[in-house]
Formats: structure tokens, C-alpha cells, sequence
């Protein structure tokens, strides 16, 4: 089939790059020349693991080719599948400016037996109104459908593979039927292709997102009663987990979600709720608990050091939202890194794939290391906001040795704390007892 991905980021790149892979012709758009310009050399421009090997092979076969310009990917396409940024905007509400743009923008050129379909997280109602939108401008009846994408950025290419399972919102059986054609390949272990209606796959995303979301915020509040009750949330984990009626997934404690979706898609979710009169009372705790998560690491470094932080040096280790992306955007570490600098820190920073965007970000108000045990030079305490697996196993003396003072704040629980205790480290995680060293 012959495709045009318009929005070339993290989830457009994958996407069109896995059509091309099953045999599609894709050509992707961006209104980024810099970023058509590095993908037309082979230079990827975001963090993806195995996405450079597939868009290379791909271009080298002529099935994948970059351009700016919807002239020349839409007239041929039989399938337009959108999907650029739908970002938070001050009430809460998705931000579709970008979305309506391109609606726009590809009106003139799609061709009559076209599909527009959407991959972008969108509210519900929004595909009935591009199908309005582009009628309008069109002057005649088009076909439009929803295809909500459900990877997870860092695995993003095996998510898109070989899906869980694919959901497709469609107003009629043959427009469901291309898109089951399309996606044949990525199916072939007997994973669900599940058609409904474009209200209803809309919806779809979001509730997933939504309860994602919900899974962390309470595992993270457990965790916070854990810590008041001299309990440990690991044994609770392991103690509710085996219920086969919870199970173990998306209950870890940590620092708080964040990313390009939970963050915006709770809150999208609210305001559309909202909208309609609905009271989503579990979406807005959901939110507050994610924003106490992120503000207790810089409250334990606070109360460790009374107050006194001007001066400190503090490193840390990860700085993306999670392990396997560049991706920053709502990471909690740059919660940390502001009420840190705010306070007069001063901070040595590492993460393996995230520093170019912080750089991008703070400038020189961070000092960058390539190394991770770096960092840890001269430090008084060192705080964990990723768990990158590198981190997970360290030498425990070298870093002991480097720092000032050995305090640990592991924001994501990666490591033990009786290793800890017998490293003579002082060491905070999330929900499980402190460890003194001056009390052993
Ligand atoms: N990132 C994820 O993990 C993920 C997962 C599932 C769904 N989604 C959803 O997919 C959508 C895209 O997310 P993303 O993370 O890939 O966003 P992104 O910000 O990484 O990429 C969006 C791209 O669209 C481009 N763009 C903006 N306006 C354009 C225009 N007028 N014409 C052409 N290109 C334009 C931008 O330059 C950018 O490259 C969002 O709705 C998001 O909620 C994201």
C-alpha cells in the first residue's frame, strides 16, 4: 500500500518505518526541515533502540523516503495516517492546533478513495469533526478512521510488531477492511484486531492511559503510607501481587510517571469529562498524586540535609522520563533538578541517552557527565530519577570512595538496601525502611 505519516517524532517515525518494513511504500512528512533533512541522511534524531537499523534498510530499499512536503506524499497515498503532537494546553484540553493544520494542509492533494487516519492520542468526537472539517473543505464525502497507537517509547519497535493488539475505529466494514490488510503482518500470533466505532477507539486510548496512570499514582500513594506504617512496600507488592486477580505490572513505586502521554492524556481525559458535566473525581486524584510523587525526592533531600542545601553538590543519575528514551518532557527529574537549583544545589548530572535535551534545556547551569561514577566526585548525595539498567549494579566502594558524604536517594528502588547498609551508604528509597549508616 503506499502511506504518508504526516508528524515524524517518536511515534510517527516508528510507525511509518514499521509500515515500510511489512512491504508498505511510506514516505513520512514533517515541517521540521532539520529533522527531514538528518532522517534523509540516516541520521535518526530521537533515542529509539533498533530504529536506525530498520530506517537505513528501509531507505536503502527505496520503501522509505522523508520530505516536507504533503505535494508529494499525499496525491499517491491510499492511506494518510496523522500523527503529530496533540501536547497539553494551559486548561488541560489537548492542544490539536498541529492536528487541524494538517487537516488542512493535506485537503488539496488527498486523493478520492483516500483514508485520513488518525494515530495521534485525540479527544473523543475529534474524528467526526476532521471528517466534517475535511468534507467541507473537500466539497465532497471522504473516509476517515482512527487508529490509536499504543507503544511505549523505548520498546516502541517490538510494541509496534508485534502489537498486544490494534484497534481500529472505522464507519465502514471496508475501511476496517484495508486497515486489517495493513496490519496482517504485525498479527500473525493471533492478537486481536478489534474494530469499533472512531468514538469509541478515541476512548480507547485514553482508558488505557488513564488506568496506566491510576495503577502508578496508587501504588506510589501505598508507598507513601508504607513508609509512615514502618512497612515495606516490597513485601506488599509481593503480597498483593501474586493475587491473580492484581498481578505485578505497572506497580512499582517510583518518582512519579511522566512522558509525551500519561501527564497530558489524564488530564485531556478530565477535561473532556468536564466538558460533558461528568465529575472524573479518580482522573484528578490521579493527577495531584503524581504531582506529590515528584516533589519527595527534593523533600527527602530537604529534610536529610535540614534545609541547608545552598552549596551542596548533588549528582544525579537519569534524567528521561524512563529507561530507553531521550524523551524528557514531564520527566520528574527536572522537577528535582528545578527545586535543586532553586535551593542553591549544585548539581552533577548523567543519563545515558537524555543529556543533549537537558543540556537543550538547563545550559550550563548543570555540570554534564558522560561517565556516571563522574558524578558522583566530591558529592554529598547522589539521587536516582531513572532506572536505566546500567545503573542497577555499580561498584559500590568506588562510589562510595568519589563521594563526600555516602548518601544514596533512589527514586526508583534498584537497589537493595541491606547491599546498601553493608556499602555504609545512608540510603532513601520509595516506601521501604531507610537506611542509616551512622546508626550501624
Ligand atoms: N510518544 C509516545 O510514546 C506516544 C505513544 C502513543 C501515542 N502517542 C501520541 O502520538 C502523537 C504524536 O506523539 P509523538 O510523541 O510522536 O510527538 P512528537 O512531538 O515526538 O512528534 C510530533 C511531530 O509532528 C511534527 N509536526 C507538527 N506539526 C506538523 C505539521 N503541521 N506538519 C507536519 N509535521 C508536523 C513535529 O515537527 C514533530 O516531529 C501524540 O498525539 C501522542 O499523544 C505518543
Amino acid at each position: 500500500m503506499k502511506i504518508a505519516v504526516i508528524g515524524t517524532g517518536y511515534v510517527g517515525l516508528v510507525t511509518g518505518t514499521c509500515f515500510a518494513e511489512s512491504g508498505n511504500d511510506v514516505v513520512c512528512v514533517d515541517i521540521d526541515q532539520k529533522k527531514i533533512e538528518r532522517l534523509r541522511n540516516g541520521d535518526v534524531p530521537i533515542y529509539e533502540p533498533g530504529l536506525g537499523e530498520l530506517i537505513d534498510r528501509n531507505i536503502a530499499s527505496g520503501r522509505l523516503q522523508f520530505t516536507t512536503a504533503v505535494s508529494v506524499a499525499v496525491p499517491p497515498a491510499q492511506l494518510v495516517y496523522l500523527a503529530v503532537g496533540t501536547p497539553m494546553s494551559e486548561s488541560g484540553a489537548a492542544d490539536l492546533t498541529a492536528l487541524w493544520a494538517v487537516v488542512d494542509s493535506i485537503a488539496p492533494y488527498l486523493n478520492e478513495n483516500a483514508i485520513t487516519v488518525t494515530k495521534s492520542t485525540v479527544p473523543v468526537g475529534t474524528n467526526a469533526q476532521i471528517f466534517s472539517r475535511l468534507k467541507k473543505n473537500l466539497g465532497r464525502d471522504c473516509r476517515v478512521a482512527s487508529n490509536p497507537e499504543f507503544l511505549k517509547e523505548g520498546a516502541a519497535i517490538d510494541d509496534f510488531m508485534k502489537p498486544d493488539r490494534v484497534v481500529v475505529g472505522v464507519r465502514s466494514a471496508e475501511d476496517g477492511e484495508i486497515l486489517r490488510r495493513l496490519y496482517a503482518p504485525f498479527l500473525r500470533t493471533e492478537k486481536p484486531f478489534l474494530t469499533m466505532s472512531p468514538e469509541s477507539a478515541e476512548m480507547t486510548k485514553y482508558v488505557a492511559n488513564a488506568l496506566l496512570a491510576t495503577k502508578i499514582s496508587f501504588i506510589n500513594e501505598m508507598s507513601r503510607i508504607c513508609s509512615a506504617m514502618d512497612a515495606n512496600i516490597d513485601d506488599v507488592r509481593r503480597g498483593i501481587g501474586h493475587d491473580s486477580r492484581i498481578g505485578f505490572a505497572f506497580l512499582f513505586p517510583g518518582v512519579g510517571y511522566g512522558g509525551s502521554c500519561f501527564p497530558k492524556d489524564v488530564r485531556a481525559l478530565d477535561y473532556l469529562a468536564k466538558s460533558k458535566n461528568v465529575d472524573a473525581q479518580i482522573l484528578q486524584a490521579v493527577d495531584r498524586v503524581n504531582g506529590v510523587q515528584k516533589e519527595l525526592v527534593p523533600q527527602l533531600i530537604k529534610q536529610h540535609f535540614d534545609n541547608q542545601l545552598a552549596g551542596k553538590k548533588i549528582g544525579i543519575w537519569g534524567l528521561a522520563f524512563k529507561p530507553k528514551t531521550d524523551d524528557i518532557r514531564e520527566a520528574p527529574a527536572l522537577v528535582l533538578i528545578d527545586r535543586l537549583l532553586d535551593s542553591g544545589c549544585e548539581l552533577s548530572v548523567h543519563d545515558p541517552e537524555a543529556m543533549s535535551n537537558v543540556c537543550e534545556k538547563y545550559g550550563d547551569r548543570l555540570n554534564y557527565f558522560d561517565r556516571q561514577l563522574d558524578v558522583l566526585n566530591n558529592a554529598d548525595a547522589l539521587a536516582i530519577m531513572t532506572e536505566w539498567g546500567e545503573f542497577r549494579t555499580p561498584d559500590y566502594a568506588e562510589m562510595k570512595a568519589r563521594m563526600k558524604q555516602a548518601v544514596v536517594f533512589d527514586g526508583r528502588n534498584i537497589f537493595n538496601g541491606e547491599q546498601m547498609r553493608s556499602a555504609g551508604f545512608t540510603y532513601y528509597s520509595i516506601g521501604r525502611p531507610t537506611v542509616d549508616a551512622s546508626a550501624s
